[in-house]
């Protein structure tokens, strides 16, 4: 049966693998809420803009009017939340953001999906699910030993992005529990791939590599993060959104452990290989390797344990680390004019008028 998503934050990296994958997959058609901050970039989705499935609506989740008016319009079956500032830095230098958006705006976004939701009527009303999507930093830091995240593993976030997260899980948990809202919730590790914004790791050290810039690594580079495709995320989405237990926490991971100074060296030899330095002093890309002063509150090791998901709705990610980070490295090397357009500004202004792979 064709369900009507609506997709909160769909022009971001993550919301957007969502959109092109359902579009392209699946018969299922898309709303995207969108009130396209910095990292909001409606270039990611030029290669489904003109189907008749997909509709954009430029509104902020913080506005409730907005919001009702929304929802009221476009009759979704299932909403899928994801719009929430996401970078760990950009919380630490400037946090009132992400108490608006991630918090104040999950409220509003609640409230109005509760509100939308009982004026359903029976048919209509069973089948709808607010699908809450969430990351793995709620939970903290893990020690070298430690055991693995499971749906179960306590809160206790560092970051005020993770804080802000952390809030916003136990919005969604209280509009379950009090209203019966009927809710899902995922909580993610590190994703990486194609349209990721540039000041995340990976990008980042592909796009200053190919530019013979330093490669900036936080401390001694010995963060453990575990690495998941975006696609594969996306894939999961859709199956919880589907077909998980309302109610419900899933952990979604690719179980691909490594360091950041380990990924950042993986990136150096794929670069070495498909494109090697012109620049006459680099001969290797390891060489701009430089560490810089840590992140305050760095945590030190993330780790989930995805039993759940692949135990109860068969979810298992199809790349390895060494598949999808080559796929990652070809794609911005082939897409270097999504890159550029995010930084010289002109993504959030002038749209292209050609589709790009
Ligand atoms: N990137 C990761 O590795 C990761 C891992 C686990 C979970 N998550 C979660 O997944 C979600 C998406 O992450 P991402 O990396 O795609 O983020 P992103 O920063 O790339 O995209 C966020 C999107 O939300 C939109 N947005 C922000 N504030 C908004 C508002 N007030 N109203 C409407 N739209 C707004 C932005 O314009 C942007 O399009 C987030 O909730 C994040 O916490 C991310």
């Amino acid at each position: 049966m064709n369900k009507k998503f609506l997709i909160s934050g769909g022009a971001g990296f993550i919301g957007s693998a969502v959109i092109r994958y359902i579009i392209n997959n699946t018969s299922h058609s898309v709303v995207n809420v969108d009130n396209l901050t910095y990292a909001g970039n409606l270039d990611s989705l030029l290669s489904v803009e003109n189907d008749p499935r997909y509709e954009f609506e430029k509104v902020d989740i913080c506005n409730s009017k907005d919001i009702g008016l929304v929802l009221n319009k476009h009759k979704p079956d299932i909403i899928m939340h994801l719009a929430a500032e996401s970078h760990v830095d950009r919380s630490i230098d400037s946090p009132r953001k992400f108490i608006e958006t991630n918090i104040l705006g999950t409220y509003v976004l609640l409230e109005q999906s509760k509100e939308y939701w009982l004026s359903l009527n029976d048919k209509k009303k069973n089948k709808f699910k607010f699908h809450h999507v969430s990351t793995d930093e709620v939970y903290g830091d893990l020690g070298q030993k430690d055991i693995l995240f499971t749906e179960e593993t306590p809160y206790a976030p560092s970051s005020p992005y993770a804080a802000s997260k952390a809030s916003s899980d136990h919005l969604v948990r209280a509009w379950h529990r009090t209203f019966n809202l009927p809710t899902l919730i995922t909580n993610c590790s590190n994703n990486y791939g194609p349209y990721q914004f540039p000041e995340k790791l990976i990008p980042l050290m592909i796009l200053n590599a190919i530019e013979g810039k330093p490669l900036p690594v936080y401390g001694n580079g010995r963060q453990v993060r575990d690495w998941l495709y975006v696609d594969d995320h996306a894939k999961a989405l859709l199956l919880v959104a589907l077909e998980g237990e309302i109610g419900s926490t899933y952990n979604i991971g690719g179980n691909n452990q490594l360091q950041n100074i380990e990924v950042v060296q993986i990136l150096c030899d794929i670069l070495d290989d498909l494109a090697p330095s012109k620049i006459d002093d680099i001969r290797h890309y390891k060489q701009l390797v430089t560490n810089v002063e840590d992140r305050a509150g760095h945590d030190l090791r993330y780790a989930i344990d995805a039993t759940k998901i692949t135990k109860d709705l068969n979810w298992k990610p199809d790349e390895t680390f060494a598949s999808g980070i080559k796929k990652t490295v070809k794609w911005y090397l082939e897409n270097i004019n999504w890159c550029d357009r995010v930084k010289d500004g002109s993504y959030q202004g002038e749209r292209l008028g050609t589709s790009q792979s």
